[in-house]
């Protein structure tokens, strides 16, 4: 699997510790940046990493910033995203077997670099349950953005 990584300056320790737990794995990384502690905008990551899940460069996203919060909301915004902030150990793996979540978010001023590796971990070796239910609720999800889309 290719994981797409990226941080603003409040994620960025974390961010380099996330990544050697992907490769840990097996899996490929790609680091968007920041590369720095310097300020920056977490939009601009969040971009950075959610072009390449939807261009299909990437199978899935991972971003962290200070709170996590930032980040989520902008992934959110870019139709084929659903990114799913977590800090604990029972929703890394719901969200990706309820919600086919393919961004993960995490802030690094609440949570340490154990649980955040161990959520990353979780989040990457769990399927998609394909329950008709949970399918569903994603369809009605992705079908939201085209709804709104349409509102000027
Ligand atoms: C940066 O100070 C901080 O606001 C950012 O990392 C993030 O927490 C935003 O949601």
């Amino acid at each position: 699997m290719k994981v797409a990584i990226g941080s603003d300056h409040g994620g960025v320790r974390l961010k380099e510790e996330i990544k050697q737990v992907i490769l840990s794995m097996g899996h490929e990384v790609e680091d968007c940046g920041c590369n720095c502690t310097d300020s920056v905008d977490y939009p601009d990551y969040a971009i950075a990493v959610c072009d390449k899940v939807v261009a299909g460069q990437a199978d899935r996203g991972i971003l962290i910033c200070g709170t996590g919060i930032g980040m989520t909301i902008a992934a959110n915004k870019i139709p084929g995203i659903r990114c799913a902030l977590v800090h604990d150990l029972f929703s890394a793996k719901a969200t990706r077997e309820h919600n086919d979540s393919n961004v993960l978010a995490m802030g690094e001023r609440v949570i340490g670099s154990g649980v955040a590796s161990e959520i990353t971990r979780i989040w990457l070796e769990t399927g998609f349950s394909g329950e008709a239910r949970h399918a569903g609720r994603v369809e009605k999800v992705k079908s939201l953005e085209n709804k709104y889309a349409a509102h000027p």
